[in-house]
């Protein structure tokens, strides 16, 4: 396994609309493998292709939070992301059914020391296929539903600063152009 580098905002490839693979070679998966170990290090919860440079339609998700031992636990978990079998690597990844609303606190690594409450579905259904080119149907809700909309953004070119209102998204962006990335600047 390798780790990554992670591109940040505004990096053009960000903005690249992303494309289907035809199929989940050897090399998708251990791809896939090295992504987990990029997000996991980072550490973070979702991280698409897009932000290790590479604008093809893939995703990784691990959303499960840890115990004292440091060992991944599902306990604060609802039952739908219970189900899920974490960690999930994504390819082709389509929201198939989406419900509700939700408002959730987001963060992304590709625009470090920054998070917003953004407005998401509450529920969504999703169809991709895994590493070994398997078909997966997901339901997810809470943390997990949103992280799904999150970085299935990141494969059509958007982060989530774009899903903010004008004022707060301006505010981000100055923020970004004065302070850059410094995490301690940033919360000024
Ligand atoms: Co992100």
């Amino acid at each position: 396994m390798a780790k990554l580098e992670i591109i940040t905002y505004p990096n053009p490839i960000l903005k690249k609309m992303s494309t289907k693979l035809d199929e989940v070679t050897d090399e998708i998966a251990i791809l896939g493998q090295d992504m987990l170990e990029t997000m996991y290090d980072a550490p973070g919860v979702g991280l698409a292709a897009p932000q290790i440079g590479k604008n093809i339609r893939m995703l990784v998700i691990d959303t499960r939070s840890k115990d004292e031992q440091g060992n991944f636990t599902t306990e604060d978990m609802t039952e739908l992301e219970q189900a899920i079998p974490f960690p999930l690597i994504l390819i082709n990844p389509v929201i198939t059914k989406k419900e509700g609303k939700i408002k959730w606190e987001e963060g992304c690594l590709s625009v470090p020391g920054y998070t917003e409450q953004v407005e998401r579905f509450a529920y969504v259904e999703v169809e991709a296929l895994n590493e070994k080119g398997e078909k997966l149907f997901l339901k997810a809700d809470s943390l997990t539903g949103v992280c799904i909309q999150h970085e299935i953004d990141h494969l059509d070119g958007k982060i989530f600063i774009e899903r903010l209102s004008m004022v707060r998204r301006n505010r981000i962006t100055k923020q970004i152009k004065k302070y850059g990335y410094d995490d301690t600047t940033a919360e000024a």
